[in-house]
């Protein structure tokens, strides 16, 4: 057998050697079986390891035996390759394999691959391919190169892509250019410069050469080289004395257009006019190098704030719960039991036990189904896939609101309508009717709720007070964050905002802005309205995304997790704890349980876990602030009062719409929902229950009522329930807070914080003192970074999955009281119609439809 020394270099295009994050090998085996495990539902993550998925595909022909001489026929979508088994070292990892069949055309004997896999540190297992044959023109090398390169690099590339790690670097010397494309063509004024961004590293600039038309640059940059990086961009820039820097023009180069170690000089076509010269010295490093810069980055911003005051024993607790769930699956039967959560190690004073309880250990029949957790890896890699050349479009759109398009802009859905009018008041305002946060707008009829510097404004001619008896004063108190501590680099407050009903001339009305207060402890705290933003309007601007910043936290911490997710925990271990599964009433809340637990066992461990939370960098208010808050809050918590009728009551609204507000469609669809919930229930009981003796002699009710009352610790959930009034009040709540409620504050997630600047969860600038507007540029500069609007998008984007089980799809009640089921469909269904025709008159209008209260958007559970 004559060995090609070439052959053995075939793929010396940069990339030789593909490292995984696996575990080491034990035995000879395919690495797409451990990438399949965990990312068993991606056809496309396997697509990429196509020259792996032919072991999947291996057959043995007669007789049988995986052994040294077997033929082995594997095969691929295209055709079937035949190849026989040489060898097989399984303590060394290796194997060759003889070609029986090639497809290429030329006269090739004794084809040999090998493949090698290496075990090469705890965490790295190398993958080495090599073939040898003796052939006859050197026509055929070319050929057979070509045809198996691409499988080799499949593979790698497939590898790399799942587990990044630093192959080499890239030494560039910036040359010069000529024939630069010049924006004035009288003057050349131009001071160029040269970005270059390799795709997933932080870009280099070289030095500016001023008023040249044919810059000599001559600068030497070195930048790292990633297992993910295909190519590299070349942006020329003019820097703008004053202004923001223009871009002159691009060029670009692949990766793989280049010999590694050797220099590579290239004369480059520029995008936009002229060309430029670079010399490229690829050098890779012998071993792949495991974190990159930018991975470390990420995972100290995130994990380094909260994980310093971690005691041993918060890891032992979490540990425990693993192996609890473990033993769930190898034990008998499922459990599920409330706990009352523990105070959190380093924060002793945070009396965690007054939340509502949690159901501990997570029964492994509340774990997500496969297919659930395959959406959501798919989703994930959805968005990594976007993130890839992020730093270049970031670039492109250097110190402007653009970058934020670019985070989007190609690649996720983009909201474009947003894009445009978030920072009008009128968007503002129409978001707290329509938006992902309903819930906390406040009809004022109390003089004394409002601050006195915020007597003085007027809206329409009319002072606050004015406003207030004409019935068109509004409000929202964001007192809840008063209770959040200060922290560095976290700049909130607890706003004041005050709004009005303006008249407009044709008849109709809409939400304003009457003013905004930020602080309440100064002598006089500063009151910013519509007036302000004639002279100051970036201070305007600025104090409306403070309020922002109070609402999504409050949004997300107090009113989503912390009223629906959490508080519904309780009754949904009570169910089954409680409850066997022929109870009617297991039968009817069943389906509106599903995946709640599960959610909520995620969202422990990773939005608000103990050790790792995300809340921590990405909320201003903390992980610890968070907790306060919820503690705070539920203090004054009552489930019947957050009863949908009666919460709407207590903020001034009712199913009439006496507010004279228009437009308030989480009202109006809500009310509807409620009835036709309650007109379902109430059937429900009255063929369940004859009187209210049966219902007080139901022992299975009541001991479920005394668990989710007393060790669930849900406030104001009667202890008791002798009634079937009381009854079917709460399970129109349970049912109602569930579905309608929770998809009303999840729902819209996406479409409002995608748009980081439009809902951010923490700004780092507090608002400037002194009689000078601010500074667009110190806005832009107090907005999360990129990594954590990523973070952000990542979770909106994570939480926008459609529902696997629509209100439409109710089945409940369908075999045990089919009449009450007929006519609860026929009503959601006639009322999903009606909500369609409304929104399609609002978008012949132009405006802006509301859609998360159809019951075919209205997820059935808390799910997500
Ligand atoms: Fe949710």
């Amino acid at each position: 057998m004559k060995r090609s020394p070439e052959w053995n270099d075939m793929y010396a295009l940069g990339i030789r050697k593909a490292s995984t994050s696996q575990p080491p090998v034990e035995k000879l085996r395919d690495p797409s079986k451990t990438c399949g495990r965990l990312f068993g539902h991606l056809d496309r993550v396997l697509e990429r390891l196509k020259f792996w998925k032919i072991f999947d595909n291996i057959e043995i022909e007669a007789p049988g035996n995986d052994v040294q001489g077997c033929i082995r026929v594997m095969a691929t979508p295209k055709r079937k390759v035949r190849e026989r088994l040489e060898w097989r070292d399984d303590d060394n990892h290796m194997e060759a394999i003889g070609k029986k069949e090639t497809k290429v055309k030329f006269a090739l004997y004794d084809v040999y691959e090998t493949v090698a896999m290496t075990t090469v540190g705890k965490k790295e297992t190398e993958v080495k391919f090599e073939a040898t044959f003796d052939l006859s023109t050197s026509l055929g090398l070319s050929a057979v190169q070509k045809s198996q390169k691409g499988v080799y690099m499949s593979c790698i590339n497939g590898l790399q892509q799942l587990f990044p790690s630093e192959v080499g670097t890239l030494e560039v010397v910036v040359g010069s250019a000529s024939d630069l494309a010049r924006r004035n063509k009288s003057l050349f004024t131009a001071n160029p410069y040269v970005v270059l961004a390799v795709n997933d590293s932080r870009p280099v600039t070289t030095k500016i050469c001023r008023h040249s038309p044919n810059p000599d640059w001559d600068e030497r940059l070195t930048v790292p080289i990633t297992s993910r990086t295909k190519c590299m961009v070349f942006t020329i820039m003019d820097r703008k004395n004053v202004g923001q820097d223009g871009v002159m023009g691009t060029a670009m180069v692949s990766l793989d257009e280049l010999t590694s170690n050797k220099e590579n000089q290239l004369s480059l076509d520029v995008q936009g006019g002229g060309t430029l010269n670079v010399r490229l010295y690829p050098k890779m490093h012998d071993k792949p190098r495991e974190a990159v810069e930018q991975d470390d980055k990420l995972v100290k911003e995130i994990a380094v704030p909260f994980l310093a005051p971690v005691f041993k024993a918060e890891l032992d607790a979490i540990k425990d719960e693993f192996i609890n769930l473990v033993t769930a699956f190898m034990g008998s039967g499922q459990k599920y039991e409330l706990r009352r959560p523990a105070r959190i190690q380093s924060h002793p004073d945070v009396p965690m036990e007054e939340l509502p309880a949690e159901c501990v250990p997570l029964p492994a029949a509340e774990l997500f189904s496969p297919a659930k957790f395959g959406v959501h890896i798919e989703k994930i890699m959805d968005f990594v896939e976007s993130q890839a050349g992020l730093n270049v479009r970031l670039m492109e759109g250097q110190g402007t609101w653009n970058p934020w398009q670019a985070q989007l802009g190609r690649y996720m859905p983009v909201n474009e309508r947003l894009i445009k009018e978030w920072h009008t008041d009128e968007e503002f305002c129409r978001q707290y009717l329509q938006g992902t946060n309903p819930m906390v707008l406040t009809a004022c009829r109390d003089k004394s709720r409002i601050p006195a510097e915020m007597l003085e404004l007027k809206g329409q001619g009319k002072t606050t007070l004015q406003l207030m008896e004409e019935n068109r004063l509004f409000m929202v108190d964001y007192a809840p964050m008063l209770a959040a501590p200060k922290k560095p680099g976290k700049c909130f407050y607890a706003p004041i905002l005050l709004l009005y009903k303006e008249m407009l001339p044709d008849g109709d009305s809409r939400l304003n802005i009457l003013g905004i207060q930020l602080t309440r402890d100064k002598i006089k705290n500063e009151v910013y309205s519509p007036e302000t933003a004639k002279t100051h309007p970036n201070k305007y601007l600025f104090a409306k995304m403070h309020v922002m910043v109070a609402d999504s936290n409050i949004h997300e911490l107090l009113y989503h997790l912390g009223y629906t997710h959490f508080t519904m925990e309780p009754i949904a271990v009570s169910l089954h704890a409680n409850l066997p599964p022929d109870h009617p009433i297991h039968r009817l809340l069943l389906p509106h349980f599903k995946d709640t637990i599960g959610i909520n066992h995620l969202g422990r461990h990773t939005l608000v876990s103990r050790v790792f939370p995300l809340v921590e960098p990405l909320f201003a208010v903390s992980i610890i602030g968070t907790y306060t808050i919820l503690i705070n809050e539920y203090r004054k918590y009552n489930f019947m009062d957050m009863a949908f009728p009666a919460e709407m009551k207590r903020r001034g609204f009712d199913e009439s719409g006496s507010d004279g507000l228009q437009g308030y469609f989480y009202r109006d669809d809500g009310f509807q929902l409620w009835n036709i919930y309650k007109t379902y229930v109430t059937g429900f009981v009255d063929k369940t229950y004859a009187s209210d003796q049966t219902v007080t002699a139901d022992q299975a009710l009541q001991r479920f009522c005394q668990m989710v009352e007393g060790p669930g610790q849900l406030h104001g959930f009667p202890r008791e329930i002798s009634t079937k009034r009381l009854l079917i009040d709460c399970l129109t709540n349970i049912i109602f807070t569930v579905s309608a409620q929770h998809s009303a504050l999840n729902l819209p997630q996406y479409d409002y914080y995608s748009l980081v600047p439009n809902r951010p969860f923490n700004l780092s600038q507090w608002m400037t003192d002194g009689a000078n507007d601010m500074l667009e540029s110190t806005i832009l500069d107090a907005l999360p970074p990129p990594s954590m609007t990523a973070l952000v998008i990542l979770l909106a984007y994570l939480l926008n999955i459609k529902t696997e089980t629509p209100l439409v799809e109710l089945s409940a009640l369908q075999d045990l009281y089919p009449d009450v089921h007929d006519q609860f469909m026929k009503q959601i269904y006639c009322l999903s119609e009606e909500i369609k025709a409304r929104n399609d008159q609002l978008e012949t209008e132009g405006k802006v439809p509301y859609a998360y209260l159809d019951p075919n958007n209205v997820a059935i559970s808390i799910d997500a």
